[in-house]
């Protein structure tokens, strides 16, 4: 079998090499010259655990290729994933301009029977949208070629991708046809052999169920963090809650961890585009309304903290911040919720300095030199009124407390992910804050903002 994937970024390059790592023939094709330049030399766009290596590999092994010649990787392709960019327009809704020009380009080059999936997440209706782009394009060049189009979301949790790729939960692909539902399950049948099941549905369902998936998520996290809030004001711990409900199996303990609110490229995005989805078709999401509103709320929850600690004149004060990652593992800064704290501690006058295991790099595109990026986690600390833990990186889960004690000026910690156990903090003399748990040094807080 053979594959072309369209858009080396993110999903693309995941998707590309963990097909080629079971022995397919894929080429990934890009638009841009110096990422694939770099690819086929093994330098990644992103960092995912793991990718490198398996691409380094699978270059080396024949089996997987570079190209920004979409017209040669398609002409004999049996499946062609399409996995380019789908950038929130201003009013949050997916633009799907680079997708129809990919399945354009598809239309005008295909030589024979391919299936072209779409892979990025794209509103429902976008598959039928690509067939017509493709059929205009076949028509135009006279070309009497048959074709199927179906619809297969990706579930990859950055960080873990390539794991979830090879042992997926599930595989969902939507199709219109015996004949693209067949060439679907001869591609994943080497990831089948756990017993994943591959769930075979119409298009718009399977569409619908990516966008579905990430909301419910969404609104696990901002349940709690909600949850979290409350126990706050009503001396509730919520980490005690969190493992007396996880424990009923109904509910169960994945994903309901209180924090500084989700961000990253899919959980934002997506539950703004269903909203404006269903809005645009007479439905009002007033769950998912409320899911970001307690998200926008959350990510200035620890800004809140240093307020009520310090007083709210924090001019002067200089804050240590660990992690700026949206979530550790990966080195994506969108939507990061370290970028709304350390706007509001420099606008409130901070200095602030700032280390993260990966994301440093791509965290001064936004935040340039705004503010210091530290050599390592502890001398981050030194001299600092306090530090913010944003990113729960394994590196910071246990820190000698003696030692950031001593660098630090003040004995201060925010932890936006409750990693560290609030008695063990406060017999090490350190004022402990954290998320939806009332510690010795805090009032009850009013999160309220809206
Ligand atoms: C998510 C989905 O998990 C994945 O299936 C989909 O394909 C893409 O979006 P990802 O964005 O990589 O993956 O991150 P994920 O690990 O799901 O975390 C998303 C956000 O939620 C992060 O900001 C994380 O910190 C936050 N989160 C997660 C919580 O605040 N609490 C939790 O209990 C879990």
């Amino acid at each position: 079998m053979k594959i072309a994937v369209v858009g080396t970024g993110y999903v693309g390059l995941v998707t590309g090499t963990c097909f080629a790592e079971v022995g397919i023939d894929v080429t990934c094709i890009d638009i841009d010259q110096r990422k694939i330049d770099n690819l086929k030399q093994g330098i990644l766009p992103i960092y995912e655990p793991g990718l490198e290596e398996m691409v380094t590999r699978n270059v080396a092994a024949g089996r997987l290729h570079f190209s920004t010649s979409l017209a040669e990787s398609i002409r004999d392709a049996d499946v062609a994933f399409i996995a380019v960019g789908t950038p929130p327009g201003e009013d949050g809704s997916a633009d799907l301009k680079y997708v129809l020009a990919v399945a354009r380009g598809i239309g005008e080059n295909m030589n024979s029977y391919g299936v072209i999936v779409t892979k990025s997440t794209v509103p429902v209706g976008t598959a039928a949208k690509v067939r017509k782009e493709i059929e205009d394009a076949l028509a135009k060049r006279g070309a009497d070629i048959d074709f199927d189009v179906a619809s297969n979301p990706e579930f990859l949790k950055e960080g873990a991708a390539i794991d979830d790729f090879l042992k997926p939960d599930r595989i969902v692909v939507g199709v219109a046809s015996e004949r693209a539902e067949e060439v679907m399950r001869r591609l994943y049948k080497p990831f089948l052999l756990n017993g994943h099941p591959i769930i075979f549905m119409d298009i718009p369902s399977a569409e619908m169920t990516k966008y579905a998936a990430n909301s419910m998520l969404a609104t696990k996290i901002s349940f709690m963090n909600d949850i979290a809030n409350l126990c706050e004001i009503m001396g509730a711990d919520v980490n005690k809650v969190r493992l007396g409900i996880g424990s009923d199996a109904r509910i169960g303990n994945k994903f309901i961890y209180p924090g500084i609110g989700y961000g990253g490229s899919c959980f934002p995005k997506d539950v703004k585009a269903l909203i404006k989805t269903a809005a645009e078709n007479g439905y009002q999401m007033q769950v998912l309304k409320a899911v970001e509103s307690v998200n926008e709320n959350q990510k200035s929850v620890l800004f809140s903290k240093v307020q009520q600690h310090f007083g709210s004149d924090l001019a002067g004060k200089h804050i240590a911040v660990w992690g700026l990652s949206f979530k550790p593992k990966t080195d994506d800064m969108r939507e990061a919720p370290s970028l709304v704290i350390i706007d509001k501690l420099l606008d409130a006058g901070c200095t602030v300095t700032a280390y993260d295991p990966v994301a440093m790099k791509e965290a001064q595109h936004s935040l340039g030199e705004r503010i210091t990026y530290a050599k390592d986690q502890l001398s981050a600390l030194i001299d600092a009124d306090a530090l913010l833990v944003v990113t729960e990186w394994p590196e910071f889960r246990s820190p000698n407390f003696e030692v950031m004690g001593r660098l630090l000026k003040q004995r201060v910690v925010f932890d936006g992910r409750n990693i560290y156990d609030a008695d063990e903090m406060e017999k090490a003399g350190f004022a402990y804050h954290c998320i939806g748990i009332r510690t010795k040094h805090r009032e009850p807080a009013s999160h309220q903002t809206a």
